[in-house]
């Protein structure tokens, strides 16, 4: 039996995990959060003193590292050498160095062999910035979400402050838009809208909307 597979792409803060866990969950099907693998490496690299602009060491430390995602009641607890590090690697200095980790070619095809090997043992929900191009072309069901960039940066803004933290609206949104940028130019694998992926631009839509349109195209792709 091969695996049915919700590949879901966009940039940061168009809602990607939040929804993608939620389609899971009313599936029944594995939630394989990508961004989750990247940030992890970046945490265990700058907890090492490893030098991100070294792309053999960070090679190095990924072979050499245990990194483990368990599916959690809140999405994904995220291990490294069996140590907790899921709030770790939502820090604002994981934020700034995840784009440069995550844009070396040999570290995205250990990822991305990662990735499928998961995908193709059980029916999954992936989301990242390559499901569609590179990790999964052939899914099942391809999605592009985006919104605007002033609509990510304050739902990331509202999120920071529903957790009792401190947040600068106008931080986010230039960080956003860095990160953004990063991932859509770098040369291997960039973030991209793959040509066959339906386009779901949330900007005026609430999670539950966006999560009944896509579990309505997963229906359309799965008779
Ligand atoms: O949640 P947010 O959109 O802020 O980020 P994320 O999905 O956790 O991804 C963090 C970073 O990992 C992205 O900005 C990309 O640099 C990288 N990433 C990637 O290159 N490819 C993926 N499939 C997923 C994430
Ligand atoms: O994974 P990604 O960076 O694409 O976004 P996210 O972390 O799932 O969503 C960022 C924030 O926006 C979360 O706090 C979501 O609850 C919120 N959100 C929203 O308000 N409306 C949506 N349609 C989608 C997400």
């Amino acid at each position: 039996m091969t695996s049915f597979n919700v590949a879901i792409d966009g940039p940061a803060g168009a809602g990607k995990s939040t929804v993608a866990k939620q389609v899971a969950e009313k599936l029944g099907f594995l939630y394989i959060d990508t961004g989750a693998m990247y940030r992890a490496l970046t945490q265990a690299a700058l907890a090492r003193q490893i030098d991100v602009n070294d792309e053999e060491a960070l090679i190095q430390l990924l072979r050499n590292g245990n990194l483990e995602l368990a599916p959690s009641s809140t999405g994904t607890t995220v291990y490294w050498d069996g140590e907790d590090i899921t709030e770790d690697i939502r820090s604002n200095q994981v934020n700034q160095t995840v784009s440069l980790v995550s844009s070396y070619k040999q570290i995205r095809l250990y990822m991305m062999e990662k990735q499928q090997k998961l995908a193709s043992e059980k029916n999954a929900v992936l989301d990242g910035r390559d499901i569609g191009t590179h990790v999964l072309p052939d899914a099942d069901v391809k999605i592009f979400l985006t919104a605007s960039v002033e609509e990510r940066a304050k739902r990331r803004h509202t999120e920071q402050l529903n957790k009792g933290l401190t947040s600068d609206l106008e931080a986010i949104k230039r960080d956003i838009e860095k990160r953004d940028a990063l991932d859509s130019n770098r040369a291997f694998a960039p973030l991209k809208q793959a040509d066959d992926a339906e386009v779901l631009d949330t900007t005026r839509m609430d999670i539950n909307q966006v999560t009944d349109a896509i579990l309505d195209l997963v229906k359309e792709h799965s008779v």
